[in-house]
């Protein structure tokens, strides 16, 4: 990053876009203060993209020549090249990724780059810029999302009948199978995915052409502009266009969700492979060791997960704020949008691509899965319904199976160890057909409804799953 002075005479004097206004430069704190350079610059590619399409467009309505046009091709070409190659020049001294651009194109071809900024401001261009940026991050958290469903779904089918305990307050509750389990963040997952589908919809509307906040004395096409940039649609309002920012909070509100989805299941794998439980092990790759405990090894990933799920949450806070009673139309509060926004968009892209690679390769012990759902009375419901099934009410039912469970406990037994002639001294009528119900098996393959934690149930699961993603 360099201080340059313009050769030029839109950036002479001070080397700023509005110099000739001014009678004294910025000092060096205020020059850093307002510029976004250091951080904007990598909407690069898509400031390109977006000027490509307004200088086609201002050679169609006859504002450039196509000399002119094919100069400013030219140019950004070589822009986009030095930009790759790292031999870009990035200037503080021009505040922002458009004016750097802007006057590096004046530089290389002159006069037609002067052009370019014909009936557009930095405004629309902004806002643009970051909507082509979004929908590109939008794309790539969709096919992770996608593909982390796929891993989930194929986990749950290699476990569909592999039996743990379900909780409910943290407390052993009903048995269910891991492939069930697993399945539940498939499907918060799959809602993720819709909503950024739906979020998708509203950033791809066409901003440029509201220039400053009125729009240009220029007969602009704007449809020309939106076809050539893949927009769907085209901002109705100038004000609005410049001003709006609901397309980033949806982003970031959607991205929050998927960092609180993660961070449940980041908890609960957490949980798992603590020694005390031992239900999964993860690779020794998202795991590290401690540097005075030669016996640990800690789940930093997942815990990582979950504390990263605070500076999503806070990026979307921030907008929020950000906004909130901001007149209309653009004010430079606006360029305090990106950081958090690229923020939230980097951290769901590194969660989920490590969660593909870690979900994937999970360890799970199903013998320590097996016991635990064995403690703690996990088929008492089963009972209940059992006596259901016999004619006795079920609050009735629910109290006789206390009593069994409370036999159980002074015995320090397992209803399914109580013999047939102790459990027919709560109901009469019940017959040795109650252990089928009693055991973990009996009660996860009844459940066989759709939602249910049957094993045939969670291959349909799955298996809708991954049609979804064919
Ligand atoms: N760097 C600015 C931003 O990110 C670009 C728009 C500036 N417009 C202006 N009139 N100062 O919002």
């Amino acid at each position: 990053m360099t201080d340059r002075s313009s050769p030029h005479s839109q950036f002479d004097n001070k080397s700023q876009a509005w110099s000739a206004r001014f009678s004294e430069p910025v000092s060096e704190l205020v020059k850093r203060y307002t510029a976004s350079v250091t951080f904007d610059k990598r909407l690069a590619p898509f400031d390109i993209e977006g000027s490509l399409a307004h200088a086609r467009m201002l050679a169609t309505i006859g504002i450039l020549s196509e000399d002119d046009l094919q100069a400013i091709n030219k140019g950004m070409q070589t822009i986009r090249d030095e930009i790759a190659n790292n031999t870009f020049d990035w200037s503080l001294d021009l505040e922002d990724v458009h004016l750097n651009i802007e006057k590096r194109l004046v530089e290389l071809i002159g006069d037609a780059g002067k052009r370019l900024h014909t009936g557009r401001s930095r405004n629309d261009q902004v806002a643009t810029d970051i909507r082509l940026w979004l929908r590109n991050e939008i794309d790539i958290a969709c096919s992770l999302l996608a593909d982390l469903r796929q891993a989930l779904a194929n986990t749950a089918l290699k476990h569909a009948d592999t039996i743990m305990p379900g909780f409910t307050h943290l407390q052993v509750a009903q048995p269910v199978t891991f492939g069930h389990h697993l399945l539940a963040y498939a499907q918060m997952l799959g809602r993720d995915l819709e909503r950024l589908q739906d979020c998708r919809q509203r950033v791809n509307h066409l901003p440029l052409g509201a220039a400053a906040l009125a729009g240009t004395s220029f007969p602009i096409d704007r449809q020309q502009v939106a076809d050539l940039l893949g927009f769907d649609a085209i901002c109705q309002n100038s004000l609005d266009a410049v001003s709006d920012r609901d397309f980033a909070i949806e982003f970031c509100s959607a991205a929050a969700l998927i960092m609180m989805h993660l961070s449940r299941l980041s908890e609960e794998l957490i949980l798992w492979m603590s020694p005390r439980v031992g239900f999964i092990e993860l690779a020794d790759r998202f795991c590290t060791g401690s540097s005075i405990m030669p016996q640990k090894k800690n789940p930093d990933v997942p815990e990582l997960v979950r504390g990263k799920t605070g500076r999503v949450n806070g990026h979307l806070i921030a907008l929020l704020t950000l906004m909130k009673g901001q007149p209309l139309a653009y004010n430079k509060d606006n360029q305090e949008d990106k950081e958090g926004l690229f923020d939230a968009a980097d951290t769901i892209r590194d969660t989920l691509t490590i969660f593909v690679d870690m979900m994937a390769g999970i360890q799970v012990n199903k013998a320590s899965m097996r016991s635990a759902a064995l403690q703690g009375f996990a088929t008492a419901t089963d009972l209940a319904d059992y006596l259901v099934r016999k004619g006795v009410p079920f609050r009735d039912a629910h109290e006789t199976v206390a009593l069994a469970v409370r036999m159980c406990e002074q015995r320090e037994c397992d209803l399914s160890d109580l013999p047939l002639a102790d459990l027919q001294t709560f109901h009469a009528d019940i017959g040795e057909d109650v252990y089928d119900v009693l055991t973990l098996e009996g009660s996860v393959s009844v459940r066989n409804h759709v939602g249910g934690t049957a094993p045939e149930q969670v291959r349909e699961q799955a298996r809708r799953i991954l049609a979804d993603n064919a």
